[in-house]
């Protein structure tokens, strides 16, 4: 199907809104370390680009749990595909998203990486899509609170494509 993309949030917005999470960060745990926990794939260029802008120290683990198909509704069944390298135990976490968009997939997260023991654990999304929640989630950092719209780019894909683009835009089916 032919789609095109329309720009939502240029590069430009997007770098400067995860500067200011990164500076809030940076003081909100000040005289800490953070833990970064990255969800795979969607969250790993604002990881990277968040990542930069935190001056606390900082160690980074990967995950990666199954939500989205190639279609664009959530399939409701979440497991892990790849689960931590290391223990989070006594760890102040922060779990990094692309997007929360029903709540499933970090709900389910949350309870159980908080089963391990972490001294602390919030959440930071790029993208918050409030419209669209179902199971209630805690968000503690939002990059922008976005229309109920599939978007793209920003490590977000529409069938594995699009992860690539350095601005966030809407998938258009014409
Ligand atoms: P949730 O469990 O419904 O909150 O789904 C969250 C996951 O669905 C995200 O981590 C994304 O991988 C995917 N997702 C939700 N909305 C979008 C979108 O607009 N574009 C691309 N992926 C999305
Ligand atoms: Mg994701």
């Amino acid at each position: 199907m032919a789609e095109r993309v329309e720009v939502l949030l240029s590069e430009k917005e997007v770098d400067e809104r995860i500067q200011a999470i990164g500076e809030q960060i940076s003081k909100d745990y000040a005289g800490k370390q953070v833990h970064l926990v990255c969800v795979l794939k969607g969250g790993s260029f604002f990881l990277c680009e968040l990542a930069k802008r935190i001056s606390v120290p900082v160690s980074l683990d990967f995950m990666s749990v199954s939500s989205y198909g190639s279609d664009t509704k959530s399939s409701g069944v979440i497991k892990i595909v790849k689960d931590l390298d290391d223990s989070i135990k006594d760890k102040d976490v922060i779990v990094v998203e692309d997007i929360v968009d029903s709540g499933r997939t970090l709900s389910y997260l949350l309870k159980m990486l908080q089963d391990r023991g972490p001294k602390s654990l919030a959440l930071c999304t790029l993208l918050d899509k409030p419209e669209r929640r179902v199971i209630d989630v805690e968000v503690n950092y939002t990059g922008f609170q976005i229309p109920d719209e599939f978007v793209v780019g920003y490590g977000l894909d529409y069938d594995q494509r699009y992860r690539n683009l350095p601005y966030i835009g809407i998938v258009k089916f014409d």
